[in-house]
């Protein structure tokens, strides 16, 4: 928080160029419609660093599960290069090019449904309500756990097994309403999925262009649920020039 403190002071003596204004530059400017006010130092923090942990910290799980699984599954690995060496990385010029990923966003979309980087959300009651049969008083409050949804055998055929191509046609099935909610459901589903999905494959298109990965030491990686699905070591990888 104070480094997120820091930015915000730095920002307020001296805005971006135009050229490079993110969205600090527009939290400060932003004004009330109906009073003309500005946000006040805490609010900005807030907002920031919300966006800093919502936006940035999921995606980096998200990598790392991808990563890992791949370095697991060589055929996989090789079978996304190809497809990453028939589009390279640096032709993507919007979303539409991500397109050219079809088995690329298949991982990305298996790695979210077995570590998804927010394994749980809560919601808390505001007014006296039923859920399942049981009766909820304010105050209470309602876990869902995206983690047992995507392993439970009634929804998954070998729920625990990596296989990308149980999401082939599909490229957004977390708005299909079933047990598949990485990016959570309803109204407060998460505002950043395509830009994370987007960024995610270009991400690991570019590392997979370059380099063939593969886990250093054969001590598996077991995840923990903390804040985001964490891995309970950070492994390391060896890469070698693809
Ligand atoms: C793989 C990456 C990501 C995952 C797995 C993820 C997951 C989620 C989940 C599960 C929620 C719902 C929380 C709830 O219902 O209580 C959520 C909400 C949210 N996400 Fe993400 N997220 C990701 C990337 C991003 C990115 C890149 C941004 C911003 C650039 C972002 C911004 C937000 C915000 C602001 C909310 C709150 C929305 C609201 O309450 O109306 N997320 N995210």
């Amino acid at each position: 928080m104070a480094a997120v403190d820091r930015l915000v002071a730095q920002r307020r003596r001296e805005a971006a160029p135009a050229a490079s204004r993110d969205m600090l530059d527009l939290l400060l400017a932003a004004r009330d419609a109906e009073t003309g006010e500005a946000l006040g130092d805490g609010e900005v923090r807030d907002q920031a660093a919300t966006m800093l942990f919502a936006g940035f910290e999921t995606t980096a799980r998200l990598l790392f599960w991808a990563t890992w699984l791949l370095a697991l599954d060589r055929l996989e690995q090789d079978r996304l290069r190809a497809e990453v060496a028939a589009f390279p990385p640096d032709r993507v010029s919007g979303l539409d090019d991500l397109q050219n990923w079809p088995r690329l966003r298949m991982v990305l979309l298996e790695a979210l449904r077995l570590y998804p980087p927010g394994g749980m959300i809560l919601r808390e009651a505001v007014e006296p309500d039923e859920i399942l049969g049981h009766a909820m008083s304010p105050g209470m409050h309602a876990w869902t756990s995206m983690w047992v949804l995507h392993r439970h055998r009634r929804f998954w055929e070998e729920p625990e097994a990596f296989r990308p191509g149980r999401f082939a046609g599909q490229f957004a099935p977390w708005t299909a309403g079933g047990a598949y909610m990485p990016f959570g459901a309803g109204p407060r589903i998460c505002i950043g999925a395509t830009f994370a999905m987007a960024e995610a494959s270009i991400v690991l298109a570019s590392l997979l262009a370059r380099y063939e990965v593969a886990p250093a030491d054969k001590r598996p990686v077991l995840p923990v649920g903390k804040m985001t699905t964490m891995p309970d070591h950070e492994p390391l990888f060896t890469l070698a020039p693809a």
